[in-house]
């Protein structure tokens, strides 16, 4: 941009006095000549019109052709951005992956988004069909980074992850993604309507299905309420940029709604409700439960108080798995976990205890 400016501001000085220097000296010319007698006044203000039209078009031209360069800079910033490959691809014959159980196996896993370091390293988890797992850890130890993994986002760098036996790179991500679902820990929504984004995982639901997911999620409360810029209301209304603008919580729970929709018999959670305040939280969770009944369930826990349906819990550090049993077990070895709890739990031990 430094660059292009520059070369604009050098032509316009260049064509600036050039263009005054002409100006100059075809008046002076024909000032001159008339005054010899050689050509008529006619002539004169003919040449100096003439002169002073040719200089401003030589002004568009040049505002023409510099703003026809700066669109070319852009396009070619564009082409680097979308030429640039993907790297996780379906496996060459890929297959369907097909999930009659629900047994998701993570064997020695080993993972650094190409850094030094590890994020996560030689993790081994099996959890069983029907199991609900749940992850906790402090923040920036690798438990994003296992869901993301498991959703294959990205490749593995050693190890392998297998749902009820298959290779989860040897089936096609449309496919894998198909049977799981997913609440991120910051949810972006597409440049859609409101409708389909919550049938984005299931773009055929029917009306009634599509509303029953929404009242579920608690997203009822605010939905009918949305009016965007071209005064579309409600389910149509568009999010994003030149739409409306959702909250955090708001995103979280057309999330959930998108999940409760789905209904598929996996589901990873990553700190699904977070951002939601305590009320809305604990409606939310009891139809989470509801949802979880019967599935493979990946949980990763933000706040302990979340996990009471959790069979057993995964103690993650450093990309390892530290310890591992149910809340009992765990508080009773003292560890990482029950100092997590302690901490959270504060002067809240003795409701914890009565619940
Ligand atoms: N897209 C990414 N690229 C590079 N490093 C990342 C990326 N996402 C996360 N990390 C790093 O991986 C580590 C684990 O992150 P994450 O799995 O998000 O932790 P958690 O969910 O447990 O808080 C962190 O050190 C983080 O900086
Ligand atoms: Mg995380």
């Amino acid at each position: 941009m430094q660059r292009l400016l520059r070369s604009i501001v050098t032509m316009t000085v260049v064509l600036t006095v050039l263009n005054s220097l002409l100006i100059f000296c075809v008046a002076v010319l024909s000032l001159w000549l008339w005054s010899m007698g050689t050509i008529s006044v006619g002539a004169v203000a003919l040449a100096n019109g003439l002169f002073i039209r040719l200089n401003q078009l030589s002004g568009w031209i040049l505002r023409t052709v510099a703003a026809l360069f700066e669109n070319v800079g852009t396009v070619q910033n564009g082409i680097e951005t979308l030429s640039r490959p993907t790297s996780v691809v379906d496996a060459p014959g890929a297959g369907e992956l097909s999930v009659p159980k629900g047994e998701i196996r993570f064997e020695r896993i080993g993972f650094h988004y190409g850094k030094e370091g590890g994020v996560i390293d030689d993790l081994t988890l099996a959890v069983a069909a029907g199991e609900k797992a749940g992850v906790v850890g402090r923040s920036g130890e690798g438990k994003s980074t296992l869901a993301n993994l498991l959703l294959r986002f990205y490749d593995l760098e050693s190890g392998r992850i297998l749902i009820d036996g298959q290779h989860i790179s040897q089936v096609t991500q449309e496919s894998l993604r198909r049977h799981i679902g997913m609440v991120t820990q910051d949810t972006s929504l597409l440049h859609r309507s409101v409708h389909d984004n919550i049938v984005y995982g299931q773009p055929n639901a029917e009306d009634e299905d599509v509303l029953d997911a929404v009242q579920r999620a608690q997203a009822d409360t605010f939905i009918p309420e949305l009016r965007d810029r071209a005064g579309r209301t409600g389910y149509d209304a568009l999010v994003g940029e030149r739409g409306v603008k959702l909250s955090g919580g708001q995103r979280q729970r057309i999330a959930i709604a998108r999940v409760l929709l789905k209904n598929a018999p996996t589901l990873v959670l990553d700190e699904a409700t977070s951002v939601l305040d305590s009320e809305i939280e604990a409606a939310i969770q009891e139809q989470l439960n509801v949802l979880m009944e019967g599935k493979t369930v990946l949980a990763i826990a933000h706040r302990l108080s979340t996990i009471a349906v959790i069979d057993r819990l995964i103690v993650m550090d450093a990309g390892r798995i530290i310890e591992q049993g149910t809340h009992e077990q765990l508080l009773k070895a003292d560890g990482l976990y029950a100092s997590l709890w302690n901490r959270q739990s504060g002067g809240f031990l003795a409701q914890t205890a009565a619940a």
